[in-house]
C-alpha cells in the first residue's frame, strides 16, 4: 500500500503551475456525449477521476485518442446506448453527470447510483426533481440503478431547494436539447458551472446567466463537436496557497484565474499572508506568524468547502482561537482525528470545529480520509517538525496531478513509498 513520507519544518520557495479543474473536467467530458461530431478537450488534469470518466465513455462506445498528457480527442458518435452500469460508474460520485448527458442525448438514461462519500450522505433528490420537471419519468431505484425516460424533454422552471453544483450542471446537460425554455433558480455559481455553460455554448447551445443564481437555457436541435480548454483548478491553486501560508516561504503560482480565488485570497490576507496578483499568476509570501481567523464554507462566491480541510491545517498554528463552520457538508471534519496525532488542539461540535493555535506540529503516521483531507495532511506534514507518513493516498491521486513533483518543485521534502505490511499485522 503506497504512502507519502514527508520531512517538514522548512519554508516553500519556487514556482508551481496549476492544472485543469477536476470538477469542470468530470462534467465536460460527459457533456461530449451531446455532440454530433468529435471534440478536442485541452488542459485536462491527468488524474484518476478523469481517467475513470473517459474509460466509462470508451466502454459505452466512444472513440478516445490521447493527443498529449492534457489533451484528448473524443468521438462520441459511436455511442448508441443510454445505459452506464459498469463498476467504474458506481465508484465515482461524478458519474451522475451521465444521467443528464444521456437524457439530453437519447431522452432516456440508466446509470448506476453514485457511490457514497467520506463526509456524509450525498443525496441526488434535486437532480431527480429537475429531471422530472423536464418531463422525465424517474423509475423506482432497482439494483442500484437510476432509470429515466422521457417521451419528449420540455423546458420548465426549476427552483433548487438547496444550492447544488451537481444538480445545476446535470439539469443544464439535460436541458440544452429540450424543447423550449428552462429556467434554473437558486443555481450554483461555481467557476466550473460557468465552464460547462461556456463549453455547451461553444457547441451551439443557448445557456445564459451561468455564474448567477438564475440560469436560462433555450433548447437547440443539435450540438457540434468543438475544441475547448478547461479552466484552471481553483482548489488545486488554493491548496498550494494554503501550503505556503502554513509552512512559510515565497512561491509564484502560475496558470490561475485570480477572480476564482477571491474568497481564498481574502482569508489568507486576513491571516497575515502577503499576496501579489498578476493576470494569470500570483505570488504568495508568508514570513510573519499567522493570525487566527474564522471560516464559514459557503457556495461560490463564498469560501469553498473543498478548501476547508486545507485551511484548517494552517489554522492549527495560527495564534489564538479559530472557528471553522462547515455549512455545506454534514460531516467533513473526520480528518481532525488525524491532525490530533500531530499535536493539533481542536474540538468538534457538529458543523463547528474550534482550533487553539499551537507553536508547531509534530510529524506522525496519519491517514488520508478523503481527497481534500489528504491534501490537508500533506500541508500539515510540510509544516510539522520531523517525519510524517500518510497512508490511504489513493484518495489524493484521484484529484491532484503530480502532487509529489509539484511540492518537490517548491522545496518540500516529500516522497512516495510502498510500505511493507505492518510487522504487527504479520505477527497476528
Ligand atoms: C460538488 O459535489 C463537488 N464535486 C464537491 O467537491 C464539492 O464539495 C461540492 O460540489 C460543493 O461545492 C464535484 O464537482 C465532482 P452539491 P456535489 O450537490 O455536486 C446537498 C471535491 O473535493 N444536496 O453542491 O455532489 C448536499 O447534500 C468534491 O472535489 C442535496 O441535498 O455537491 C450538500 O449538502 C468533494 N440534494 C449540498 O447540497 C441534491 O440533490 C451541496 O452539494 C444534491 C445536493
Amino acid at each position: 500500500m503506497d504512502k507519502f513520507v514527508i520531512t517538514g519544518g522548512k519554508p516553500l520557495c519556487g514556482e508551481v503551475t496549476i492544472g485543469g479543474a477536476k470538477n469542470a473536467a468530470v462534467a465536460i467530458i460527459p457533456a461530449v456525449i451531446l455532440a454530433d461530431s468529435p471534440c478536442r478537450l485541452e488542459n485536462l488534469p491527468n488524474i484518476s477521476d478523469v481517467t475513470i470518466i473517459v474509460e466509462i465513455l470508451r466502454q459505452m462506445g466512444a472513440v478516445v485518442k490521447r493527443v498529449n498528457k492534457h489533451t484528448l480527442d473524443i468521438d462520441p458518435t459511436p455511442i448508441k446506448t443510454h445505459v452506464a452500469e459498469y463498476d467504474l460508474v458506481r465508484n465515482m460520485r461524478a458519474s451522475y453527470y451521465l444521467l443528464g448527458a444521456l437524457l439530453g442525448k437519447f431522452s432516456k438514461a440508466r446509470v448506476s447510483m453514485p457511490g457514497g462519500c467520506d463526509f456524509g450522505v450525498r443525496p441526488i433528490d434535486q437532480h431527480l426533481k429537475g429531471f422530472e420537471a423536464l418531463g422525465a419519468e424517474v423509475s423506482p431505484i432497482e439494483k442500484g440503478m437510476i432509470d429515466l425516460k422521457a417521451s419528449e424533454l420540455r423546458g420548465s422552471s426549476i427552483y433548487f431547494d438547496t444550492v447544488t453544483v451537481g444538480a445545476t450542471m446535470n439539469i443544464m446537460l439535460a436541458a440544452v436539447k429540450a424543447t423550449g425554455l428552462t429556467i434554473i433558480e437558486n443555481a450554483a455559481r461555481e467557476p466550473h458551472v460557468v465552464d460547462l455553460a461556456n463549453f455547451l455554448n461553444t457547441m451551439g447551445a443557448d445557456v445564459r446567466g451561468a455564474g448567477t443564481d438564475v440560469i436560462k437555457i433555450r433548447g437547440v436541435e443539435s450540438l457540434r463537436g468543438v475544441s475547448y480548454s478547461i479552466i484552471p483548478d481553483q482548489i488545486e491553486a488554493g491548496t498550494y496557497m494554503a501550503a505556503v501560508a502554513g509552512a512559510g516561504g515565497d512561491v509564484l503560482i502560475k496558470n490561475i484565474i485570480p477572480k476564482h480565488l477571491e474568497s481564498i485570497t481574502a482569508k489568507l490576507l486576513e491571516m497575515g499572508v502577503d499576496i501579489e496578483e498578476n493576470d494569470d499568476s500570483l505570488r504568495i509570501v508568508r514570513t510573519e506568524p499567522l493570525h487566527k481567523c474564522n471560516i464559514k464554507t459557503m457556495p461560490h462566491p463564498g469560501f469553498p468547502t473543498d478548501m476547508q480541510p486545507q485551511i484548517a491545517a494552517v489554522l492549527t498554528v495560527a495564534k489564538g482561537t479559530s472557528i471553522v463552520n462547515e455549512s455545506v457538508w454534514e460531516n467533513r471534519f473526520r480528518y481532525i482525528e488525524e491532525l490530533r496525532r500531530m499535536g493539533v488542539r481542536a474540538s468538534v461540535d457538529g458543523r463547528l470545529a474550534i482550533f487553539e493555535g499551537v507553536e508547531h506540529l509534530e510529524g506522525a503516521r496519519v491517514k488520508a480520509v478523503d481527497l481534500r483531507a489528504g491534501a490537508a495532511m500533506i500541508i500539515a506534514g510540510i509544516m510539522a517538525h520531523g517525519v510524517t507518513e500518510i497512508e490511504d493516498i489513493k484518495h489524493i491521486d484521484r484529484g491532484y496531478e503530480d502532487i509529489i513533483e509539484k511540492f518537490r518543485g517548491i522545496g518540500a521534502e516529500i516522497s512516495r513509498s510502498t510500505s511493507s505490511p505492518d510487522s504487527f499485522a504479520i505477527a497476528n
